[in-house]
């Protein structure tokens, strides 16, 4: 586990050192804990923000956001572009289905076209690993990744984290159990990045063909058995079963599936009696998850953990566009 050094003392502006000195946010890895900390900070600003009737802040008005979603997404595009236009940006999302992409592009040829463009910045879903980073060191602007592959999600991350401090008031020694899908999840790699720097103590739960090879690695310890890997728990992140990744043989069936690692009230009272629910989204209900759970406000945190994303995203818009603003000190 990684111990979190101290945030640097105030950070003067124009004393070159900056609170994000990072040109594009395609990952948790390589963040300072230090970096997570202020863009949280960040965003718990916006949270009010965003309850009040009227929603708009000028701060980014004339800059151009362009989301590109090569693959589903409910929440987070949608999310994008409300952060985007709450902080004034003309925001453009790429329809990929009726793109040229269909007509065989490559994604070296649509990247040049957006950066043609000039965007202030581009937010990318792609289902390709390492694909977000490709096109980020190709173009000119700030690149945020909305997840690719099964690499990272980075934003989903930070939205993690800020619903856990809000709701526990921390995350330094807190038990946290991500179960399920890890395997093909970024969600769960970015969190694992995230939590770890910020010193919680993160096991995975899952069955074996659904743990990534030496995951210990990572600084978590490992569980099979669910209510092993939930006792005690602080909080309980559950994942959706990504069957479009899986090529058969994964999960003998969901009736078993459910049975062994479906988190039910029954299951939850191995937790913390005042253990915290998370899921992503889109949930298979009945799956990896029971909807009296889910929908249970007491226990689970499930929207505010969309009302949080809105908050983290126009953080990370407005931090990653402060050099091209000329905001001083960045
Ligand atoms: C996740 C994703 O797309 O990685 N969803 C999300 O962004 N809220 C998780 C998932 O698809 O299971």
């Amino acid at each position: 586990m990684n111990a979190s050094p101290p945030m640097p003392e105030a950070i003067e502006p124009g004393s070159g050192v900056h609170a994000f000195p990072h040109r594009h946010l395609t990952g948790i890895e390589g963040l300072q804990p230090h970096e997570i900390v202020y863009l949280l900070d960040e965003a718990e600003k916006w949270i009010a923000f965003n309850r009040a009737t009227t929603k708009h802040d000028p701060l980014l008005a004339g800059l151009t956001q362009i989301n590109a979603f090569f693959e589903n997404s409910t929440r987070t595009l949608l999310s994008f572009e409300i952060a985007g236009k709450r902080l004034g940006m003309d925001v453009v999302n790429m329809a990929v289905a009726q793109s040229s992409v269909k007509k065989g592009e490559t994604l070296l040829d649509t990247t040049a076209t957006l950066n043609a463009m000039r965007p202030d910045v581009i937010v990318i879903r792609h289902d390709a690993s390492g694909a977000v980073q490709l096109i980020a060191d190709k173009v000119d602007c700030p690149v945020l990744n909305a997840g690719d592959g099964r690499h990272e999600h980075p934003t989903q991350a930070l939205l993690d984290a800020l619903t856990i401090r809000r709701r526990k008031g921390r995350i330094e020694n807190l038990v946290v159990a991500i179960c399920g899908d890890v395997l093909h999840s970024r969600v769960a790699r970015s969190n694992i990045l995230a939590l770890t720097a910020l010193a919680a103590e993160v096991r995975v739960v899952a069955p074996p063909t659904l743990m990534p090879a030496a995951v210990e690695r990572m600084g978590v310890t490992p569980f099979s058995d669910m209510d092993a890997g939930l006792d005690g728990a602080d909080v309980v992140m559950m994942l959706r079963v990504q069957n479009e990744r899986m090529e058969g043989g994964f999960v003998p069936s969901t009736r078993e599936y459910h049975a062994l690692y479906g988190l039910t009230r029954e299951r939850l009272s191995r937790a913390a009696p005042d253990a915290l629910v998370m899921h992503p989204g889109p949930m298979n209900r009945g799956i990896e998850i029971t909807s009296d759970v889910a929908d249970d406000p007491r226990v689970s945190a499930i929207t505010e953990q969309v009302e949080t994303g809105v908050a983290v995203r126009m953080a990370c818009l407005d931090v990653l566009t402060r050099g091209r603003r000329g905001v001083p000190g960045w």
